[in-house]
This record gives C-alpha cells, structure tokens and sequence, in this order.
C-alpha cells in the first residue's frame, strides 16, 4: 500500500485533463479509454481549479497514466449551482459531481482528503450549501450531508388506470402539440428558469444541459435517439409544461399492442398543464404502459388516474444531498409554515457551520443569528440540512434518536415552521 503522504490531492492542470477522465472512467468501472470526443467535451466545461486528483507518486507502471505525468488515482469536482430554498429563493451552492477512488487506492482517506479541500473552498468562497446526488447512501453523512430530497419512479398499466378512452386533448382551451428539438431548445430553458424559481429543491440547468437533451450535443455514453417532445400551452398561449418522452415498438403474439412510453423528463409550472400532460401520455393508441422517470415523491400522477393503484412505484429513494455550509444565510434564504422561535444547537465534526443559532422564522422570511440563549433542539448538521428543504420531520428523527429535544415539544415546533404542504424535488442529476 503507498504511504499516504505520497499521494498528492490537488487541483490538475490543463494538460492533465486526458489522465484526470481516464481515472475519472475507471472509478466509474467504464473503459478508461478517452475519446477526442470526450476530452473536447470534457475540457470544454472542465475548470481545472475546482476539478481534484489525487497524483500517486509511487506508481510506476499504470494504464492510468497517459501523458507521462503522475498517476491519478481519484478524481473529484465541483461547479457552481444555484438550488431553490422554501419560499423560491435561490441559494448559491457548490455543485460535487465525478467523485471517485480508483479500486487499488480505496479507504485511505482520499475522498475525505478531496472533500475537505473543496468544502473549505466552497466555505471561503461564500457558497451556502454544497449538493450532491449519492451513488450510495452510506458515503456522504460522515461530511455534513443529509437526504434533502427523495424521488419516485412509477410505471403505470395504462388499461388498469380508467381513463376516458374518449380522451382527446386537454379540457378548457389548453392544447398539447407535438415539437421539435429546435423548439425544445427555444422555450426550456425560459421554462425551466419559471419551473426551478418556484420548486424547492431544484437546480439551475447549463446550457449544455439542453444541448445535450436535444441532441445538439452527442456523447459517447449516452446513444442518442430522438425523443418526442410535447409541449403544453394554457388557453392564453402560454407554454406551461414540457415532456420528452421515447417509446418501444412490442406488439403481443394476439397482435395487441403492448407498448411501453418512457418518459425522459417533464416540467410544468401549473397544475393544469401537470395534469394534462400525465393524461395524454397515459391516452397515446398502443401505449399500455407508462414509465415515469425520476418524479417527486407527491407528483400528481397516480390520483390523475381514476383508479391510482394502476400506478405501482418501481424505484423511491434518497436524491438530492445537501451540506449546510452558511447556517444563518441557509435558515434566512427561505420561508416558514407558521411563525415561531427556535434555538438549534448545530453539531458538525468537520468545524464549518457548528454554533448555536436563534431563528425567528415567519411566514414572509427570518432573521437568524448566533446567540448564547439555551439551546432548544441540538442536532447534527446533516440532520439540518434533512430538515432545511422541509421533507424530514424533527419529530421523527427525535424518535430515531438523532435530534435531541433540550425543551420539551421544541421538535413539534421545528416541524411546524420548517415542513412544507408539498414535498421538494429536485429532478436533475449531476
Ligand atoms: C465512494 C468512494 C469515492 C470512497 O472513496 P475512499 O477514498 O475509499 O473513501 P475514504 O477512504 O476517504 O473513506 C472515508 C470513510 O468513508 C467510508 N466509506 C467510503 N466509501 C464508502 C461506501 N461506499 N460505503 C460505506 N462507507 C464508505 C470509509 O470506510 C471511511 O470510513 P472511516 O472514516 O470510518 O474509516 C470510492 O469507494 C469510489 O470511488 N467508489 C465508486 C464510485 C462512487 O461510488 N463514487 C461516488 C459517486 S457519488
């Protein structure tokens, strides 16, 4: 095993870009072979300062290495996003993305190292939180991270739901029409910026973003082949809701249909067109079955249908993590169910955000500032940032034993200011 202090954890240079994604692809188990496609995409968006390797020194002979210079053994980056508190403002985060250790370099502390590095710039630079979407679920509480957001996905037997077969389109003078990539491209992203202002938990998309979701933008590992896309407008001309959606070609033995609409995404800044959408997807001749895609754990869907149990949910998990870096900026960026006052005592081993905070929380905002007053509920930061988006409750993670109640009932209050009617959700992963 090398000595740790060996290995170097620091920022690449330009020119270490090719070794950085071989190590990157085989931290990932994909061929460590780097395309010129890759590496021109890649060094497009890439900002060596804030893209990590760590460079073992003491090893001599590896495919790892391409360019003659030190190995790299892990890889680890971050980029700047902007995540929508409670209340639809939207909070500067630091984005971590392509984090890994090679199989020969694992438990030896290099992702601690890389993080500890990032998160310490993040915090310098003022970032309130850091995000995350885990490969595991086990990694990132040991940094501060909690599950600040779940997601669902549903596959719908279409004959079982009970819809009006009579169906044709969406009722009081909203329409749904069938677009092209080209149009997809002119009216998402104004969309998305409406849809992500007014959804807790949502991320800012880069262009590149939809350049690669209409297929502007070809990448290796991701075959490409042209979706549907099909936009909803409300009776004023508005365009509210947009889904990209693929289906398979299977036809049954008894020459039935049996087809299968998958669907890509879909965003939708009203109900109306939430609703509508759902229902042409769940109405297309030959489609019997409907896989929804990442959704939020209270997504419509399955009560758009008569009959909800024709909605079975195939996958519910974790997504979005959060690492509260500026505890007062994170508790005043959002808004609160009722209005209350609240003293937290935040544990964080790693030093970043630990103190005691007074918040005084309403429904149009909050002040929130460190004091010396008695301590109410004493949580770790993680468990904080579980309870920031408000999909955890305080007085579950009491009985779990993770948030200890100093005053009695302060967790009653907690989850009275702090949850929400609908659950956050964020659709995006990264
Ligand atoms: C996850 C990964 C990056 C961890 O890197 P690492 O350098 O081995 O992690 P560290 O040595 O810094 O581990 C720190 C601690 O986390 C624990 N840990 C790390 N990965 C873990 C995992 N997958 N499950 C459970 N515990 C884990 C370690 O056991 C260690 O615990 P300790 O402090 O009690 O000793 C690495 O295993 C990896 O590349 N996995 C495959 C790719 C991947 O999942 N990337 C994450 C994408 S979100």
């Amino acid at each position: 095993m090398t000595p740790r202090d060996t290995i170097d954890v620091r920022p690449i240079t330009e020119p270490e870009t090719r070794d950085w994604i071989r190590a990157l692809n085989a931290g990932f188990l994909r061929s460590p072979e780097v395309s010129e496609r890759e590496l021109a995409d890649r060094s497009s968006y890439l900002v060596p300062e804030r893209t990590l390797g760590a460079f073992d020194g003491d090893l001599p002979h590896s495919r790892l290495r391409s360019s003659g210079g030190t190995p790299i053994v892990a890889t680890f980056r971050s980029f700047p996003q902007e995540l929508t508190a409670v209340g639809g403002t939207p909070v500067p985060a630091n984005a971590i993305t392509n984090v890994t250790v090679t199989a020969t370099h694992r438990r030896r502390g290099l992702l601690t190292r890389m993080m500890a590095a990032d998160l310490a710039a993040a915090k310098a630079r003022g970032d309130v939180v850091a995000t995350l979407i885990a490969a595991e679920y086990p990694i990132y509480g040991r940094y501060g991270f909690g599950p600040a957001t779940c997601t669902t996905q549903w596959t719908v037997d279409v004959p079982r739901a009970g819809l009006d077969p009579r169906w044709s389109g969406p009722p009081a003078g909203g329409r749904i029409d069938l677009v092209d990539a080209e149009d997809v491209r002119r009216i998402g992203p104004e969309l998305h910026e409406r849809f992500r202002r007014a959804q807790p938990g949502a991320v800012s998309r880069t262009d590149r973003w939809w350049q690669i979701n209409t297929g502007v933008l070809r990448l290796d590992r991701v075959p490409w082949t042209e979706p549907f896309y099909a936009v909803y407008r409300s009776a004023a001309g508005e365009v509210e809701g947009l889904v990209s959606y693929e289906s398979d070609d299977n036809w049954g033995d008894a020459k039935q249909p049996l087809n299968t609409a998958e669907v890509n995404w879909l965003i939708a800044v009203t109900p109306e067109a939430e609703r509508a959408l759902w229902q042409y997807l769940c109405s297309i001749d030959w489609i019997t079955r409907v896989k929804t895609g990442w959704r939020a754990p209270d997504d419509l869907l399955p009560h758009v249908l008569p009959d909800p149990r024709a909605a079975h949910i195939t996958t519910q998990s974790d997504w979005l993590w959060v690492r509260i870096l500026d505890v007062v900026r994170a508790l005043e960026a959002r808004t609160y169910a009722g209005t209350g006052t609240l003293v937290l005592e935040v544990a964080d081993r790693d030093g970043l955000s630990a103190g005691r905070y007074r918040l005084d929380a309403g429904p149009a905002g909050a002040d929130c500032a460190p004091t010396t007053q008695r301590a109410e509920l004493t949580l770790d930061v993680s468990d904080l940032a579980a309870l920031w988006l408000g999909d955890e409750s305080a007085v579950r993670l009491a009985a779990l034993g993770r948030v200890r109640e100093e005053r009695e009932g302060a967790a009653s209050v907690a989850d009275a200011l702090l949850r929400t009617s609908r659950r956050p959700w964020c659709p995006d992963t990264f």
